[in-house]
């Protein structure tokens, strides 16, 4: 069995005040696959995530990873495999300091001493944030927030890797190395995001959501080349695929 995938199963969910914010989900990832999903404001990306790793369970469907469906019974060993980066860093970090942050996870899992330094020394150089490390997360810039959280799931060395606006308040250099650290991230990837040139670049594959509903999926090109369909769903095509310049 592999560890690796991750499939919804006509998943709804509706929030307590009785909104439906997943209206039939179904989707299946396999082992390798980068893939995005992206929609507008309100489409219902970060509320999918959060049932990746049972932070939400499905009003009715199911969530299965690594052929585990996820039930309040197989939630820790689900979490075991399922690395979640919030999109809003502050629900991510909550110790005194950034290395401390970044050790929880790798000291809840049992690991040695020094197997935990090693994660967290190797976790924030990959997000170019090791000089932050004895820093209060309180006191550090949204962007560097964002780079700490990521490094706090890189440190748990997930199967799966789901992340919920990686490179938004990113600077040029910090968005650059956290799309070459997940490029070379060689297990099954999710990615909510609002950038469709990091979408391009990284993503072979593409769901698009609207009003909870995952309503294409496929290659990144074809589903970016369809304007009726990105216009009809609040989107844009990427810049790059528009003709004009864009930095990289
Ligand atoms: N706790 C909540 N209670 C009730 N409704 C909620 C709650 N959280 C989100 N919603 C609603 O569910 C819908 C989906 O929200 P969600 O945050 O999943 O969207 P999103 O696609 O991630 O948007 P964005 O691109 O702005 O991050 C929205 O209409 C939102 O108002
Ligand atoms: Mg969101």
């Amino acid at each position: 069995m592999s560890h690796h995938f991750l499939q919804f199963d006509r998943v709804h969910y509706r929030y307590p005040n009785g909104y439906e914010a997943l209206r039939g989900v179904t989707f299946r990832l396999t082992h390798g696959e980068k893939t995005a999903l992206v929609g507008a404001n309100g489409a219902g990306k970060s509320t999918l995530l959060l049932h990746t790793d049972g932070l939400l369970l499905p009003t009715s469907g199911q969530v299965v990873v690594g052929g585990i469906a996820i039930t309040p019974k197989t939630l820790r060993l689900v979490r075991q495999s399922v690395g979640l980066v919030f999109q809003d860093p502050d629900n991510q970090l909550f110790m005194p300091t950034v290395e401390e942050d970044v050790a929880f996870g790798p000291a809840n899992m049992g690991l040695t001493r020094e197997e935990i330094e090693r994660r967290v020394a190797a976790a924030l150089e990959a997000v170019g944030a090791l000089h932050l490390r004895k820093s209060a997360p309180y006191h550090l810039s949204g962007g560097q927030k964002k780079s700490v959280s990521i490094a706090t799931v890189l440190a748990m060395e997930p199967s799966i890797l789901v992340l919920d606006e990686p490179t938004s308040n990113l600077d040029p250099r910090a968005r650059r190395l956290i799309i070459e650290q997940l490029r070379g991230f060689g297990h099954t990837t999710l990615i909510a995001t609002h950038d469709m040139e990091m979408v391009l670049e990284l993503c072979d594959r593409t769901l698009v959501m609207e009003q909870g509903r995952i309503v294409a999926d496929g290659p990144t090109t074809e589903v970016f080349s369809d304007l009726q369909l990105l216009d009809a769903c609040g989107l844009e095509q990427p810049c790059s695929m528009r003709g004009c310049t864009v930095r990289g």
